[in-house]
């Protein structure tokens, strides 16, 4: 049997460049990674939108199903290949929110009050601090372990979570018996973009003036870069410490496939600020390009869309169900 990985995106907006260069690029990478003998690929791979979490923040009913399809088309575009992997949809899937319930029992609520992304989130919703969003974790933690996954790509933000859906999995094992694998993240390398209006944050669809979307204009493209903050000096240099600004738009302009960091330097040696960045604008415009090509094409193509969705709910039913009765089995919950 192959190794199983699993990731989810949670279908809240636009996906930005961090989320493609930290997680959705390494989806499509790790798919095409060719088996040993085994067989087509060396995982078998599950992507899902994970639009249970997503209703842990602010959103509209109406919207929803279109942020929804949005994601799946970002998901085709970037690659991901239904034909090797299996793409769902969490909320079609009952046994995540059933998983999710007993996992609840044993998680200890001193350790998800530690979690950073819950901190950051409640301090930026002072309005909307819900038990979702508190729980969130633990959900993640049952989409993973419900399918035996070892890895899990994600961007760094993720890895506490990771963490603690190996806590969790340990816990589970040592007081029921062994059903649960521990997963394993997968970082890129580029696991946290920072953000271009301030380098000190990761970029991130809550500050939406640092983002570079996938689906931007090359005019939008353009000016976001020219107005991306620098650090002081002239020097295209790559000093993530001292210049953390000019670093992240160079970490950016490598990830674009055309240049090493030193290649970079060399380039633009004597050159100054503003021909890198609009130089970077070009090079992310042709980048992006094939992507935006692709998504408009597959935007006209519905019924396609909706069967591979068909398809990848019943196939992820299908082991998810199976993976629940055992769950339930363990604790007693059996008829
Ligand atoms: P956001 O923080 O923008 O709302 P999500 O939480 O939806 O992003 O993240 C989707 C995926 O993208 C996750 O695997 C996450 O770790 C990754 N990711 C998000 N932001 C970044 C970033 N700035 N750099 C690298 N990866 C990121
Ligand atoms: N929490 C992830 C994020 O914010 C999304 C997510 C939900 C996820 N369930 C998951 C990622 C399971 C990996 C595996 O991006």
């Amino acid at each position: 049997m192959k190794p199983i990985l699993i990731s989810g995106v949670q279908p809240t907006g636009k996906l930005h460049i961090g989320n493609y260069l930290g997680a959705l690029k390494n989806f499509v990478a790790l798919q095409n990674l060719p088996a040993g003998k085994a067989g087509s690929g060396k995982y078998e791979c599950y992507f899902f939108i994970a639009d249970l979490h997503s209703l842990t923040e602010d959103f509209s009913p109406k919207e929803k199903p279109r942020q929804v399809a949005n994601l799946v088309l970002d998901f085709l575009a970037a690659g991901i290949n239904p034909q090797k992997s299996t793409i769902f949809i969490q909320s079609q899937i009952p046994a995540h929110s059933e998983l999710a319930w007993i996992l609840n029992t044993i998680a200890p609520m001193g350790e998800l009050s530690r979690m950073t992304q819950f901190k950051e989130k409640s301090e930026n919703h002072k309005q909307n601090i819900n038990i979702g969003l508190f729980d969130y974790p633990v959900l993640q933690a049952a989409d993973i372990l419900l399918y035996d996954a070892t890895v899990v790509p994600v961007g760094e933000d993720q890895v506490q979570h990771l963490e603690f859906t190996r806590t969790l999995a340990r816990k589970f094992n040592a007081r029921f018996g062994k059903v649960f694998i521990e997963p394993k993240p997968l970082l890129t390398d580029v696991p946290r973009l920072m953000s271009l209006d301030n380098p000190t944050k990761k970029m991130s669809k809550s500050r939406l003036a640092g983002c570079l979307f996938l689906d931007d204009s090359a005019k939008a493209i353009r000016e976001k870069i020219k107005r991306a903050v620098t650090d002081s000096g002239r020097e295209v240099k790559y000093d993530p410490k001292h210049k953390p600004a000019i670093s992240n738009l160079m970490k950016i302009y490598e990830a674009m496939g055309e240049k090493t960091i030193k290649e970079i330097e060399t380039k633009f040696k004597n050159k100054g600020y503003g021909e890198f960045k609009n130089d970077l604008a070009e090079v992310v415009i042709k980048y992006l390009a094939p992507f935006q090509k692709k998504k408009k094409q597959l935007s006209r193509e519905h019924s396609k869309i909706k069967s591979i969705l068909v398809r990848g709910n019943k196939k992820a039913s299908q082991k998810a169900e199976k993976k629940i009765k055992e769950i339930k089995n363990k604790i007693g919950l059996t008829v």
